[in-house]
């Protein structure tokens, strides 16, 4: 059986972005469990603000269905959202949208995993929730076990992997469920 490729996408672009390395700890983590891995950059798919307007006389961007095949060929999806006043950022909903515009099914042939990596200690539940809600919305399934990492400055090792024990433990049941699952759907 070949082995079963996770796409893992950030939801901050910015450079030193906290949310991107957990991205880089969970692939890491992925990899030690036999998956494939691919970090899916969203500077790699570059999207204007949604605006109905636009998308009648320009129709979808590009990266937008080119986002959609990437995700599609991947048998699971790991999502770090970072939390922006209580909400995920504008980024990754706005990249939602448009997928959204292409066509609808495009999350529900993959299984979904999400995190959160924020300074202070609440870990980006708030930004988890949302994330949750819109893409069961969207008919992903989800696996149960989410993945808050608070007080961020202290969460990683000078390796880049998680630090505690316990915040170790819970991304590593997340990874199994994802990969069960997968094995389950096949
Ligand atoms: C506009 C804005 C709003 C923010 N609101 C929150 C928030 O509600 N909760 C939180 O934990 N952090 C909040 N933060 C801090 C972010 O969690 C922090 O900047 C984080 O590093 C962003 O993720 P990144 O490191 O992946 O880029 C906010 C940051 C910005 C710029």
């Amino acid at each position: 059986m070949p082995k079963p490729k996770i796409g893992i996408l950030s939801g901050s672009t910015r450079s030193a972005s906290m949310n991107r390395k957990l991205c880089a700890a969970m692939a890491h983590i992925y990899s030690s469990m036999g998956a494939k891995t691919q970090i899916i950059d969203l500077c790699e798919y570059e999207m204007p603000l949604y605006n109905g307007d636009l998308e009648a006389e320009e129709g979808v961007p590009e990266a937008a269905v080119r986002l959609i095949a990437d995700l599609t060929t991947c048998d699971g999806v790991f999502i770090s959202t970072p939390e922006y006043n209580g909400c995920m950022p504008a980024l990754l909903k706005n990249t939602i949208d448009w997928t959204t515009r292409v066509e609808l099914g495009q999350f529900t042939g993959s299984i979904y995993a999400i995190g959160s990596a924020t300074p202070g200690a609440l870990s980006g539940i708030m930004a988890l929730r949302q994330l949750h809600f819109i893409l069961t919305r969207l008919g992903a399934q989800v696996v149960p076990t989410q993945l808050g990492v608070g007080l961020y400055g202290k969460a990683f090792n000078d390796k880049g992997q998680l630090a505690d024990a316990g915040t170790l433990s819970r991304a590593e049941k997340l990874a199994q469920q994802m990969l069960s699952a997968i094995k389950s759907a096949r």
